[in-house]
């Protein structure tokens, strides 16, 4: 099959396609043709070689963890999908390829009417903002500060808030604003002088805030939260430094908050946008735009 692999680390243009074996369904897995792949910093991350210490790679590595395709291959022991089904969902054999394998609980099938790219968007988006949610204790009536809201994460995070009945904040630089209040979100300029900022909209600061955006920040969410209990980071690597709790680890299993994720599409009450889409043969692009930091929504790779 032709994958986008790299064999060193390094720049973007060490990512190139290539033909690589392809992957087969085994006991409790099914394998899928896919449609569309979501792209996640994560990767370039592990592409630069920054994760080693952490991540050693064999190579040749192809990337990617997030899907969207169709079921071709159905292993031993999985009930409750067929041949012909399309899914979104989590791959441990590389998402960035025609061909990948998905585990039992880590997939969920698409809304019909859901464009393949956009339910590539979901899987990493929805399952870490579920989470952090939760680890957070996000509840009705609260105001919560979403750092980082109009990126993947940061606009599942900010829409998943809202519907849990809270009022959100959320930071982005201008040209997002209109969008995050098209979403019922109160945008507000990240930087310097975010804590009067916010509290100009929220006097009495915030009951709970999330960082997506892991780029400083987290004096200012300790803060406006009142202590370090209230805030979570998913990026920051200052996070122990600060006494701040970060979120890290996908669930054991994340096809709750795919399944849930489905059904708030086809309620209209949740939206994701894709950015831009691109071809594999152009994932280095991908990564080169993914590496600026300034996208709403999803970067998206399509196979064919
Ligand atoms: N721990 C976990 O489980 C986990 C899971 C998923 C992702 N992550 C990490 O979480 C981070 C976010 O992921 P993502 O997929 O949401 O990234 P992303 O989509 O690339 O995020 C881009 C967004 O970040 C915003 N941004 C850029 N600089 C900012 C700043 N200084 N303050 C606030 N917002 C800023 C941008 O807003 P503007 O365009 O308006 O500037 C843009 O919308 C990444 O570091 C990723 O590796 C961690």
């Amino acid at each position: 099959m032709k994958a986008a692999q790299f064999s060193e680390y390094g720049e973007p243009d060490v990512l190139r396609v290539a033909e690589a074996p392809e992957p087969h369904a085994g006991a409790g897995q099914i394998r899928v043709t896919v449609h569309a792949i979501g792209v996640n910093p994560w990767e370039w991350k592990v592409r630069s070689g920054a994760m080693r210490a952490f991540l050693p790679l064999e190579f040749p590595s192809i990337p990617g963890g997030e899907v969207a395709g169709v079921v071709d291959e159905i292993g031993d022991g999985i009930t409750g999908v067929s041949v012909g089904d399309e899914v979104f969902g989590f791959t441990t054999t590389g998402a960035y390829a025609e061909y990948a394998v998905l585990a039992v609980n880590q997939f969920a099938h698409k809304p019909p009417a859901l464009p393949w790219p956009e339910a590539a968007a979901l899987p990493t988006a929805a399952e870490t903002a579920y989470r952090a949610l939760d680890e957070l204790g996000v509840a009705e009536g609260q105001t919560v500060l979403v750092n980082g809201a109009a990126g993947g994460v940061g606009l599942a995070a900010a829409q998943l808030a809202r519907l849990r009945g809270t009022t959100v904040i959320g930071t982005a630089s201008e040209p997002n604003h209109d969008f995050l209040r098209s979403l019922g979100v109160t945008p507000v300029n990240y930087g310097d002088g975010l804590v009067e900022r916010v509290r100009k909209i929220a006097p009495s600061g915030v009951d709970r805030a999330l960082d997506v955006a892991g780029r400083g920040g987290l004096p200012d969410l300790i803060e406006l939260s009142h202590g370090t209990d209230n805030v979570i980071t998913i990026a920051d690597p200052e996070a122990q430094k600060y006494g701040v709790r970060f979120s890290s680890g996908r669930s054991k299993d994340p096809s709750p908050a795919l399944d849930q994720v489905a059904r708030l599409i086809e309620q209209d009450t949740f939206t994701l946008p894709v950015a831009e889409t691109f071809p594999l043969e152009r994932a280095a692009d991908a990564h080169r735009i993914s590496q600026t930091g300034h996208i709403r929504g999803k970067l998206i790779l399509l196979p064919t």
